[in-house]
């Protein structure tokens, strides 16, 4: 059994912990089945969570997590007030037993430190520098080979990367319009909304830009297996990892067709959103999904094709930035407001925003943040 922390959006904690108990039993076991290991015992830490579980359980957070950052591998800790201890404690970690070193040993190194007294962190990069040159390895700035130091209280965590680049870059968005929303967090709002289920669903976005919110909505389940993690060269890895057909195994997994609609009004941002689904298309499956060049202003809501018998969800992430889109924006989603299908409309919006439906009522308004801006994330729902 190893720990691992996941880290995720701040506040979020808990929704993380949601979405990894429901993957919990599709992921693999050694021997190529559903994993019949019980769940863990989570524990929350600000920004993330720790638990501990089989290493190819962890490991395989990384494919299956779509609200996660990252997900670190605890290798060792202890107590360190002074240098002395600290160097002392350094040089027994063999970094050669974690990082499959190919041609040049070069290793990067994240260092933070809070509430300690050793917290210059050049000086501890100095002396590790000078541990690592003995033992004739590289500190570099971008290495795969990705340690995590924390300092917290006085102790030394030293966690292995098994992430590598930020785990919300899915590979479908190449192309993006202005101001896409961060998948993970397009996620988040999926899965807080109660979407990320299986039942069969309409969703539009009438503001789609590049379609993330699309994407994301039939994504639940479906672990990301087109991307070189570094955990697949970990010296500990296990050797399910390293065989060419390992992915083959996951037949139980099955993805979930609701029937996705965007409609954007910038016709070159339309076409970004149709390139992504191409792509996305080759990395996961073919999706239920049309893209339409529309202005949700003026759009005859009859033509858009959508089906009585299924229950419809507006999700979307409308501009804000514009002049005028505080009343705008309201104003249009309003129109959509008569669709009899509709079962609900999740908005991102600016927290001054002021919405007036006739039928919808808010049924929960969270704090969001959304590359750095304070939204609200509001679920409007039929009364
Ligand atoms: C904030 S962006 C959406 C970003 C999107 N969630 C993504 O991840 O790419 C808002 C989009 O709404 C589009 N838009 C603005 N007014 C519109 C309208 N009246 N009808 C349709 N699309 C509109 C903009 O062109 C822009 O691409």
């Amino acid at each position: 059994m190893k720990y691992f922390f996941v880290s995720c959006p701040i506040h979020f904690e808990n929704e993380l912990i949601k979405e990894i108990e429901g993957f919990w039993h599709l992921m693999m076991d050694l021997d190529g089945l559903p994993t019949r290991e019980a769940l863990p015992e989570f524990e929350i830490d600000k920004g993330g969570v720790l638990f501990k579980c089989s290493l190819h359980l962890g490991l395989q957070i990384n494919l299956f997590s779509h609200i996660a950052n990252r997900v670190l591998l605890r290798h060792i800790d202890f107590k360190a007030r002074y240098f002395d201890q600290f160097e002392k404690e350094f040089k027994k970690i063999d970094f050669s037993k974690i990082f499959n070193f190919k041609m040049d040993k070069k290793i990067t190194i994240e260092i933070e430190s809070s509430k300690s007294r050793l917290f210059h962190e050049k000086n501890l990069t100095e002396t590790m520098t000078k541990i690592l040159t003995e033992k004739k390895i590289q500190l570099v700035s971008d290495s795969e080979n990705r340690i995590f130091i924390r300092l917290f209280n006085d102790i030394v965590t030293v966690s292995i990367d098994t992430t590598g680049e930020h785990l919300h870059f899915r590979g479908y968005r190449k192309h993006q319009g202005a101001a896409p929303i961060r998948e993970n967090l397009a996620y988040l709002t999926l899965q807080i909304a109660g979407l990320t289920t299986a039942n069969q669903k309409t969703i539009l976005d009438p503001f789609c830009g590049s379609g993330t919110l699309l994407f994301e909505s039939v994504l639940n389940g479906i672990p990301q297996l087109n991307r070189p993690f570094p955990f697949f060269n970990l010296q500990i890895t296990p050797a399910l990892f390293k065989s060419p057909t390992w992915i083959k195994n996951y037949k139980w997994l099955k993805p979930t067709q609701h029937k996705l609609l965007g409609l954007e009004k910038d016709l070159e941002t339309l076409n970004k959103a149709v390139l992504n689904q191409k792509i996305f298309s080759d990395l996961y499956f073919t999706p239920n999904l049309t893209f339409k060049h529309i202005d949700s202003s003026k759009c005859e809501l009859q033509t858009l094709d959508l089906s009585a018998a299924d229950p419809l969800w507006i999700v979307t992430n409308p501009p804000y930035g514009e002049r005028l889109s505080s009343e705008e924006i309201p104003a249009i989603l309003k129109r959509f407001e008569s669709l009899e299908m509709l079962r609900g409309m999740i908005v991102l919006h600016p927290t001054d925003w002021k919405f007036q439906f006739q039928r919808l009522k808010v049924s929960q308004s969270i704090p969001f943040s959304n590359q750095g801006l304070k939204l609200s994330l509001s679920i409007f729902k039929p009364t």
